[in-house]
């Protein structure tokens, strides 16, 4: 019988026996995957994993110190890394959102060898990949990747010469999160939405600049933690607040305003691949607008988001 108990027992034992007495790096996203997946690694080999948490600018508010709070907690032998600046100054002038993707892709690899590079005796490569992710990179062809390139370390391996350690292989996402349970992680961080590798750069349409980062954190927080605060959280899938290129006029006391548009999305979805848009109270979204508009300088309007997908797509970009 499949237990979560069960798989960690056996899963720990696998991993012994593959690693041995060698070492294994490992980048970690803050994601509920790549936790779950460094913490069986962490019990089975304990510090001889050496985990990577890369600061790329474009995390949520806060994010970055939470979560390498949260792994301390959890015990794990993680580097912090803040990579903000490189990141801001190679997105700037580049607004096309496969660029985007590609250049935080690519700095992400470099930042991640560079901290290898500075370590000895690495033999293997640590990785969250779940079950559906091994479907969809076998099927090169299918849509996932030809219309969005996914960012992930994929070609690091070959070019480091390290053999790969992925004990979710064979894992759906709620099996994880059993696991996960188990291992005693938090529901906080278990049960988080989904969040994409290239993180609020594609909720930033055209260019991000660190200002405009800066904005999208703060409306983003304020629509997150409303979430969480209604008990709505748990109810979709993933959700989150993309800033419009556009400025509108508005008015401020007597003051007339020309500032930027927020959109608020949120879905339910059973895997990302169809999904609909979610049917949040009214009275929510005036509370979150009024919050956002009031308090959020440089915002001076909220719009929601009704689009499904197909035939529009969970991110704007
Ligand atoms: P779309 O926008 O294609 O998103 O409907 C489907 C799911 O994939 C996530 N997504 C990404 N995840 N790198 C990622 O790691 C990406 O470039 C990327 N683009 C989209 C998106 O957040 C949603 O969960």
């Amino acid at each position: 019988d499949w237990t979560p108990a069960h798989f960690v027992t056996d899963t720990v034992n696998a991993l012994r026996e593959q690693i041995g007495d060698r070492k294994v790096i490992m980048a970690l996203s803050g994601g509920v995957d790549s936790t779950v997946a460094a913490t069986l690694i962490h019990k089975a080999i304990g510090d001889r994993l050496y985990g990577i948490f890369v600061d790329n600018g474009v995390l949520r508010k806060d994010e970055f110190e939470q979560v390498l709070e949260t792994y301390k907690q959890l015990g794990l032998n993680i580097k912090g890394v803040d990579a903000k600046a490189l990141f801001y100054k190679e997105l700037k002038d580049n607004p096309d959102p496969e660029t985007k993707r590609k250049i935080i892709g690519r700095l992400f690899i470099e930042v991640f060898q560079d901290e290898a590079n500075q370590l000895t005796g690495i033999d293997f490569l640590g990785q969250g990949t779940i079950y559906p992710d091994v479907i969809e990179s076998v099927s090169v062809h299918g849509p996932s990747v030809t219309i969005k390139s996914h960012h992930n370390v994929g070609g690091l391996p070959e070019k480091m010469h390290l053999s790969l350690v992925e004990p979710l292989r064979f894992l759906f996402k709620d099996e994880v999160r059993k696991v996960g349970r188990e291992l005693g992680i938090s529901s906080e961080l278990i049960d988080r939405h989904p969040f994409p590798g290239p993180g609020l750069a594609i909720r930033i349409l055209g260019e991000v600049t660190e200002e405009k980062v800066k904005l999208l954190q703060e409306a983003d927080a304020i629509y997150i933690n409303a979430l969480k605060e209604n008990g709505l959280y748990a109810t979709v899938w993933q959700a989150g607040t993309i800033l419009l290129p556009v400025k509108s006029v508005g008015v401020m006391g007597d003051e007339r305003t020309y500032e930027y548009t927020v959109a608020l999305r949120a879905v339910t979805s059973v895997d990302g691949m169809t999904a609909d848009w979610a049917h949040l109270p009214y009275d929510f979204l005036a509370n979150v607008s009024n919050e956002i508009c009031n308090n959020v300088r440089g915002i001076n309007r909220v719009v929601y988001d009704i689009s499904s997908k197909p035939p529009a797509t969970i991110e704007w970009e």
